[in-house]
């Protein structure tokens, strides 16, 4: 049997009709860049997760950084990074001019208030706070340290759309929070899409300018903006993937249950999750323990035709992107040792249960 890390085409074959009349429907109406689609995305959107504004762009990267350009951090600013992180997170604090400051996570891989606090200096103004693979972080503590030293909190939800904490979705804790809509994401566009969404007026104001050329009349620019809007067919079949991600999320949290029961191997460690959250598992991680070699797994999965990938090799503060920051091996030790140990096993909406049987069998039988 050969077990894809993901396809995608199962999820496209599932809502196959209502994806393509949503994509016939923005073709045959003549309008495709800002119009009716993305106005009623965005209401939908907001309305889903219960904050106030919306606004739609170009992808994950350009929402993370329009809000921190929204908030008006950049040259001489200091944001706090986890260093377990897509590289993403951290490139747009570098695309505004700030500086990231990485930093370790916890045992469920989330950026934490002791971290965060021991990294704060004169100059930090944000904190980044990554769901990472689904899982939301510690929010209460988070919040409360990030109001002690008036720093804005903006969350990237690009793992975690429809993942809750202490009840609440992800994406509701922050001063904003930012979303991926990657075709691989919990709610996936079929091409690149992104959205900030908030409950400050004044911020969903400024980056509904920032995205459209710093314009809200045309031709009149108020100020310096890029272009970074969210597609029509984009936003039309947005609508499809959010009225089926509760569909898709079940059955992820179906599979990860499976994996949690069933997968027993003294070489591996499986994910903790944090209590009282909703962990929509976007990715399944597992790790190597002490002194067993990743590479000899990852190829023995391969033998058996099961697909894995590793998020993320490389921690963002050892990225060669990142080396006139001068950190160093050690610097980081549990991100850097998720880094060294993970592999993420396959898990998607539309995988055969066989797969899943299959997978487990031979992740056991591993020695
Ligand atoms: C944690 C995280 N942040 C940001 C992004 C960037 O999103 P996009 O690919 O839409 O730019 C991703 C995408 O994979 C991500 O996983």
């Amino acid at each position: 049997m050969k077990v894809e890390f993901s396809v995608l085409r199962r999820q496209y074959q599932k809502y196959e009709k209502e994806w393509e009349e949503a994509g016939l429907r923005v073709m045959r109406s003549g309008q495709y860049i800002l119009g009716e689609e993305v106005r009623q995305f965005e209401e939908d959107f907001a309305e889903y997760l219960g904050v106030r504004h919306c606004v739609g762009v170009g992808n994950g990267l350009d929402a993370l950084w329009l809000a921190l350009e929204g908030f008006g951090i950049g040259e001489g600013d200091e944001v706090i990074v986890p260093a377990n992180t897509f590289i993403a997170t951290a490139l747009a604090v570098s695309e505004v001019g700030a500086r990231p400051v990485f930093v370790d996570v916890d045992s469920c891989f989330g950026i934490c208030a002791d971290t965060i606090e021991r990294a704060i200096s004169k100059r930090t103004k944000a904190v980044m706070v990554v769901h990472l693979y689904g899982q939301p972080c510690d929010m209460d503590s988070i919040m409360e340290i990030a109001r002690k030293y008036h720093l804005y909190v903006i969350e990237d939800c690009a793992q975690s759309h429809g993942a809750r904490y202490h009840g609440c979705l992800t994406g509701t804790f922050g001063d904003a929070a930012c979303f991926s809509f990657y075709p691989t994401k919990p709610i996936g566009a079929l091409g690149d899409a992104g959205a900030v969404v908030t409950n400050h007026l004044e911020i969903a104001n400024k980056v509904r300018l920032l995205r459209n050329y710093g314009s809200k009349v045309k031709y009149q620019h108020e100020q310096l903006g890029h272009n970074s809007r969210m597609d029509e067919i984009q936003a039309a079949f947005l609508k499809v993937a959010l009225r089926h991600e509760r569909e898709g999320t079940y059955e992820r949290q179906k599979i990860a249950a499976k994996y949690l029961k069933e997968i027993k191997n003294d070489r591996l460690i499986l994910p903790r999750q944090r209590e009282e959250t909703e962990h929509v598992y976007h990715i399944f991680p597992i790790f190597l323990a002490e002194g067993f070699e990743r590479d000899a797994f990852c190829n023995y999965l391969r033998t058996h035709k099961i697909h894995t990938q590793i998020h993320y090799p490389i921690p963002c503060h050892l990225a060669e992107c990142y080396k006139e920051l001068s950190y160093h091996v050690g610097d980081i030790p549990y991100a850097e040792q998720c880094a060294a140990s993970e592999i993420s096993l396959p898990i998607y909406a539309g995988m055969p249960m066989e797969e899943v049987e299959y997978v487990i069998q031979i992740v056991n039988e591993f020695s």
